[in-house]
């Protein structure tokens, strides 16, 4: 049973204000967790509570880390923290909104994690363990940012992320030791090419590229240097996020107004030239009909993802899956708030055959809670950001450990839940 619930400020990956939320039980084991925070975010997610005013730009969460000392602390005291369903349900009543808004979803994420954290260490458990017992074996194939865009680099290219996976390799491992070569590589051919403008916000390199076609030029030559085949050895994963530049079927994308159409083609058509496996949010959330198009074009050998489109919401996944708009899911415990419900949208992609993809978002901390849901919950893939910056290697680098835990027992997802 719960004895403490903590809440306080912390600060995240971008250095702004975030809830961390310490529990306490009885028996003594502490469970602990810190909320991230999204940029490119749906309309359609769990509130991120923030202070608004002129402290930290607006984003103080001091009204979320007191609803987690007051109210959230004395409603949950007593609670049994291994009734994961029961606490999130109460999380939920006393919320009493649709998305979270009066408690924050910021506060009751932490809470929920933190929850989950406290009644694995009760048990003596690793949480992936706690989750998943011995089905617990599958290590997620890695999708890594290679160049940041949109928000995440002052939208110096409107697509968002360009990563790579590596179908091809053995283990998690070995997906990483191939990933650091081509971020190696991309880093050092934009050196040379004058193209290098720092990093972004989840570590990709942020570029002086004129479009996305030489991005992914770029890309390709990376994976070649790097000393692998581009396609079945690596791959290239886009996420568009086209929410960031389109609404009503209308686009602003790369210098041109384009409609739906002519976004679905102009992205068919990359995966026509180029080794992609997998697009994310090719377009806006409000553009259901976009989705169908493109699932219908190349969903049987790319996968298409929904972020904005379904945010980790089970009744939008069946919804999806219903109407073939897309193919997997992307799954952010923080879009809806609580870890029960977040497990209840990829039991509805299992149910109804989508695949999924655990995701970190844009402001991070070192809490690597969804490594342990991922494996946890034998989802299969991985989305961190890139290979730079220790919130991001925080947590590529558990999934590691939890690789060598396994030993002779991990199964290595490789390209085992990919289209095609
Ligand atoms: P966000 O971006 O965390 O800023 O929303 C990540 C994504 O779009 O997948
Ligand atoms: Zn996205």
């Amino acid at each position: 049973t719960i004895a403490e619930i903590r809440g306080r400020r912390v600060w995240d990956s971008r250095g702004r204000p975030t809830v961390e939320a310490e529990i306490r039980l009885e028996g003594g084991a502490i469970g602990r967790a810190i909320a991230p925070a999204g940029a490119s975010t749906g309309s359609g997610e769990a509130l991120d509570r923030r202070d608004g005013g002129t402290g930290f730009g607006g984003h103080d969460v001091r009204g979320a880390v007191d609803a987690v000392n007051g109210e959230i602390a004395r409603a949950l005291a007593g609670f049994d923290a291994s009734d994961q369903a029961g606490l999130d349900q109460a999380l939920i009543g006393l919320d009493g909104t649709a998305n979270k808004a009066r408690l924050g979803g910021n506060a009751t994420i932490a809470v929920s994690m933190a929850t989950a954290h406290a009644a694995a260490a009760a048990a003596g458990l690793p949480l992936w363990r706690h989750l998943g017992g011995d089905d617990a074996v599958l290590l997620p194939l890695p999708e890594i940012q290679i160049f940041g865009g949109g928000a995440h680099a002052g939208r110096r290219l409107d697509l968002q992320d360009f990563m790579v996976i590596c179908p091809g390799a053995g283990s998690f491992a070995e997906a990483l030791d191939w990933t650091a070569e081509v971020y190696r590589a991309a880093g050092s051919l934009m050196a040379e090419s004058g193209k290098l403008c720092g990093v972004a916000d989840e570590g990709g390199f942020w570029p002086a590229f004129a479009d996305s076609a030489e991005a992914l030029d770029m890309l390709v030559r990376a994976i070649e240097t790097a000393g692998r085949r581009p396609g079945d050895e690596v791959a290239i994963a886009l996420d568009v996020a086209a929410s960031e530049f389109g609404r009503d079927g209308r686009y602003r994308f790369e210098g041109r107004e384009r409609d739906t159409g002519e976004m679905v083609e102009l992205v068919a058509g990359w995966t026509r030239r180029w080794p992609i496996l997998s697009v994310e949010d090719p377009v806006a959330e409000d553009d259901a009909a976009g989705f169908r198009a493109i699932t219908a074009a190349i969903g049987d050998r790319v996968q298409i993802v929904g972020d904005d489109f379904l945010v980790t919401d089970a009744a939008r996944v069946r919804e999806a899956a219903a109407t073939r708009a897309c193919t997997t899911v992307l799954i952010k415990p923080n879009q809806r708030g609580t870890l029960t419900e977040t497990r209840a949208a990829w039991d509805a992609a299992k149910a109804v055959g989508l695949t999924g993809i655990v995701s970190a978002r844009s402001g991070e901390s070192e809490d690597t809670t969804i490594v342990d849901l991922v494996v946890g919950w034998g989802v299969g893939q991985l989305k961190v950001g890139s290979f730079a910056r220790s919130e991001r290697m925080a947590k590529w680098n558990a999934a590691l450990r939890i690789e060598e835990a396994l030993g002779g027992r991990a199964i290595f997802a490789g390209r085992s839940t990919l289209r095609g």
